[in-house]
This record gives C-alpha cells, structure tokens and sequence, in this order.
C-alpha cells in the first residue's frame, strides 16, 4: 500500500475503508473482507454509532494493532477542552484500543479551539498519533491555524471530480495538510459514475470508471476512503495502484470541477441541526 508521510512525520495509507452508515453487523463481515484484500486503513466516527463493532473487527483480523491505520472523528456537541478530553477517552474505550492513529474534529462549529487543545493533549499523552479536522471553511480553518501549535495534518472534506476545493486545497497546502476525500464518488453518483470521460479513460487502462475516479484522488495528492459494503466493490476499489493517468487526463478530469457538492445543508441550518444531535455513543451504537 503506498503512503503519504504526513505533516507530523507519519505514514497513512492512500487508501482506507469508509464505515459511513454501516451498521455494527456489517461492519465485521466488510472489514474481514477488506483486510484480506489488502486495506490496512479504516475511517468510522462517534456519530457513525459502529465503533464498537470496528473495535471487535481489528481484534478478530488478528492483524498487529500497528498494522493497521485507524482514524476515528468526535462530534461538535463534544467541543470545547473538558469536553473533548472526556470523549477522547470514552472513543478509545469504544474501539477498545489504546490510541488512535487519526483523530478528527468531525464539524467546525461549538468550541472548536478548545477541543483543539485537548487534541493537541492527547497527542502529548500518546492517546492519538496525528490529529485533523473536517469539514472547516477556510474562515474557521484560518482562526484554528492561528492559534494551534500542531497543525492539522489531514484535512477531510467533501471531494470529487464534481467538486474539487482547490482553493481550500492551496491552503492547507502551506501546513503540509493532506486532504482526504469524502464522498470521494458523490455518494455512487449515477451523474458521475457515467460521465464518458471515465469510461473512455476505464477502456485504456482496463480499468472501471470507479477505479478512474479513485486513481484520480490519489494521483492529485489526496487520501481517498470510499464506502462499500458490498465484498465485490471492496476488492476493485484496492485496484488503484497498477496504472496511472497522463497529466493530460488529469487536467480532463480537473476540468470537470463544477462547484456542485451532494451535501448541501445551508451553514445555519447545518450548525442548528448538527449542535442539536447530543447522542449517547456509549448506549447508542448499533
Ligand atoms: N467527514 C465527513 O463529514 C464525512 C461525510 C461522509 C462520509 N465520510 C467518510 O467518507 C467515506 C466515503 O463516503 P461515502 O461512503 O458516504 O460515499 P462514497 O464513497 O462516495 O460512495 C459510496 C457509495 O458508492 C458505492 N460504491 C462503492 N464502490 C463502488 C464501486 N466499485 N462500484 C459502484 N459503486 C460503488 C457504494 O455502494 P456499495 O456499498 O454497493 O458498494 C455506496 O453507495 C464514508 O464511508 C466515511 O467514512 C466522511
């Protein structure tokens, strides 16, 4: 698997298994699956309700707890520093592990600088390895920046060829922030996953317009994590790092970019929504 050498020294793998609405019962079956084939990253979160069944899924792979790249995100409702600490602790009982290799702040509203300091702590107390953000504005990423003393070292947001953050992306640039897609095929967009660029590409290289998309997001420096339950997806997605795309097609593809995202709450609306989801995670997961 090949890696980025993040902001902090340490290696993520260019690819992971998303667990977005996975419930706990599938969550075993579609990990044993993707470490057979060769994954070695997963990405789950407080809200995702499955960190338990992640927790139990890297214990029975018996795969050395070293080997494989955990990341795991806390909910805005647990921002702020007291806050924060006590989550962190209550995630890493959940994933029954002892640290985290990724620790994300899921959501750029509540007190965010505050989670940030506790984050920065755990780093310190060796609870996380490397720490990030998702889903901060460039507003709200610089007034964080301004005051962290570890810049984020991964940055995950809303990605695809339909909606490409090249502005957010040079900016997180001159931190040496990596940028993790989400979404990374607009949510198996039908739109997208027909467009005849991919197609044409998939024909070249004998590989699937999923395939295309994916080796896009790594070739353009982005860490890429997409979704499936489905054992036949699992396998083709790991299918990224035989060929290679031409800077011709890659700038075909960087021209697809038309400013459309697939999650499109209004910023009020999300912050109302997003402060109001107080979840017992502990009770909860699924
Ligand atoms: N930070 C955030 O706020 C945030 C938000 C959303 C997601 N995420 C993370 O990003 C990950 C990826 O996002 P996502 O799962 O929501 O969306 P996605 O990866 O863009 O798309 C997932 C969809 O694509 C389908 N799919 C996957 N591989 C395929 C293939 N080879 N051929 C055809 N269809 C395929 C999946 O169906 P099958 O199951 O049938 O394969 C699923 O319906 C999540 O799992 C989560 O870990 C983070």
């Amino acid at each position: 698997m090949e890696t980025f050498t993040l902001n902090d020294g340490r290696e993520m793998p260019k690819l992971g298994i998303g667990l977005n609405q996975v419930p706990s019962a599938d969550v075993g079956p579609a990990l044993a699956h993707a470490f057979e084939v060769g994954y070695r990253s997963v990405d789950t979160a407080n809200t995702y309700l499955n960190e338990r069944a992640v927790g139990q899924a890297i214990r029975h792979s018996g795969l050395p707890r070293e080997d494989v790249f955990l990341t795991t995100k806390l909910w805005s409702t647990d921002s702020g520093y007291t806050k924060t600490s006590t989550a962190i602790d209550r995630t890493l009982k959940r994933l029954d592990t002892d640290y985290l290799d990724l620790l994300l702040l899921h959501q750029q509203y509540g007190d965010y600088n505050g989670a940030w300091r506790a984050m920065q702590e755990a780093v310190a107390a060796g609870k996380v390895r490397s720490i990030g953000i998702s889903n901060f504005n460039l507003r709200r990423l610089t007034d964080l920046t301004s005051r962290a003393t570890i810049m984020p070292a991964v940055a995950q947001l809303e990605r695809h060829p339909y909606f490409q953050q090249r502005e957010l992306k040079a900016f997180l640039e001159r931190f040496g922030t990596v940028v993790e897609s989400w979404f990374p095929l607009g949510r198996g967009d039908k739109e997208l996953l027909a467009e005849p660029l991919f197609a044409e590409l998939g024909r070249k290289y004998g590989k699937s317009p999923v395939q295309v998309i994916l080796r896009w997001h790594v070739q353009d420096d982005g860490i890429v994590i997409p979704g499936s339950t489905n054992p036949a997806h699992i396998r083709s997605n790991f299918e990224l790092f035989d060929f290679e795309l031409t800077p011709e097609e890659m700038d075909r593809i960087a021209a697809m970019d038309r400013n459309r995202r697939f999650h499109n709450l209004p910023e009020f609306l999300e912050r109302i929504i997003f402060q109001s989801m107080r979840m017992d995670y502990d009770k909860r997961q699924r």
